[in-house]
């Protein structure tokens, strides 16, 4: 039961008296798309919202700022965390959220997705889009009047990653100057972690093989920004060493499930198992956004060691959210 247990959320001093004051918060755009969108300050803005968020919910403050306010949720692709985070996030500020089958819908049956945007702009107060194709989101967003926000395509997870850097940022207590690896595939989540930890001072050390590199324009951005701070390199104990963080996530994503046999082949070296991890600073900790393939991409025994820090990061999905839907949302 040992990694079962619900942490304890520590009371603030005089927490009786305390009241989050979420009112002089803003949100800087209309939506969010990805993480190359967004300044550090703003990824920060929303970090310390959502650590209110959790505060509140932790203590039975009431925060139904959404109060009246709907969600339009459409998934294109399979989801748990997502899908029941937002719904349970929006539920608990006040609002309702609806879910709308990519298949289902007429979306399924090719309906432009520019008309979708309008017509959901005209009932919903705001819409969370999980799909393939980063462009599709794009143009959502373009074509409606509403908040759009990106719950994961092939080229980002900005939920995600918010929802690490709280994490990190609250068992570690400061993102500034860490080193972050991620071992494995360049894929949505290592594109969203390079730009996310950068923007917020941390250092990011990437292995992946050949072939399977993070998108061009999000390594343009961090060689850009990041000088020796970024590293991209084939051997995963190279990137780990010194790590106070470690990301791993499936080789396989959704819609690449006809390449899982050769990719099984191209990963062969880089699951995160214990031999791997001793090479990180002691006390490292290890983030996996779920869902994982134990033997595969990290080890049963490292994954059920962190087994408390990955269920936190799960968690925070929540609170990261209701710190978004709030910041973007909130008339
Ligand atoms: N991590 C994550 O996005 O999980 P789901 O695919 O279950 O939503
Ligand atoms: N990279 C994974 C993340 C799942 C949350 C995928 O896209 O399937």
């Amino acid at each position: 039961m040992r990694n079962c247990r619900r942490l304890e959320y520590p009371l603030a001093p005089n927490s009786q008296l305390f009241m989050p004051d979420l009112k002089e918060r803003k949100m800087m755009k209309k939506d969010l798309l990805k993480l190359l969108d967004l300044s550090g300050q703003d990824i920060l803005e929303i970090l310390d919202t959502a650590d209110q968020m959790k505060y509140s919910q932790k203590h039975g403050l009431p925060h139904d700022y959404l109060r009246g306010k709907t969600l339009a949720m459409i998934f294109e692709k399979n989801s748990t965390r997502t899908r029941v985070s937002f719904e349970v996030g929006m539920y608990q500020l006040g609002g309702h959220a609806l879910f709308l089958s990519g298949k289902e819908s007429q979306i399924g049956r090719g309906e432009p997705v520019e008309d979708t945007a309008r017509v959901l702009s005209r009932y919903c107060d705001g819409i969370m889009i999980r799909t393939f194709a980063q462009r599709e989101v794009e143009e959502l967003a373009r074509h409606a009047s509403i908040p759009v926000i990106n719950g994961l395509t092939d080229f980002a997870h900005p939920c995600q990653v918010l929802a690490d850097l709280m994490t990190i940022r609250e068992r570690m207590t400061r993102l500034e100057g860490l080193k972050l690896a991620f071992v494995g595939d360049g894929n949505n989540m290592a594109n969203s972690l390079i730009v996310g930890g950068l923007k917020c001072g941390i250092d990011v050390s990437v292995a992946c093989p050949e072939g399977y590199d993070p998108d061009g324009q999000v390594l343009d951005f961090a060689k850009s920004v990041a000088g020796p701070r970024f590293a991209l390199v084939r051997d995963p104990a190279q990137a780990v060493t010194d790590a106070d963080v470690v990301v791993t996530d499936v080789w396989a994503s959704m819609g690449q499930e006809e390449e899982r046999q050769q990719r099984l082949r191209d990963f062969a070296g880089y699951c995160v198992d214990s031999g791997l991890l001793s090479l990180a600073r002691p006390g490292c900790m290890v983030q996996h956004c779920l869902p994982a393939h134990r033997g595969e991409e990290i080890s049963a025994e490292v994954f059920e060691a962190h087994a408390d820090e990955i269920f936190e990061e799960a968690e925070n999905r929540l609170h990261a959210q209701k710190a978004v839907m709030y910041l973007l949302m909130k008339d």
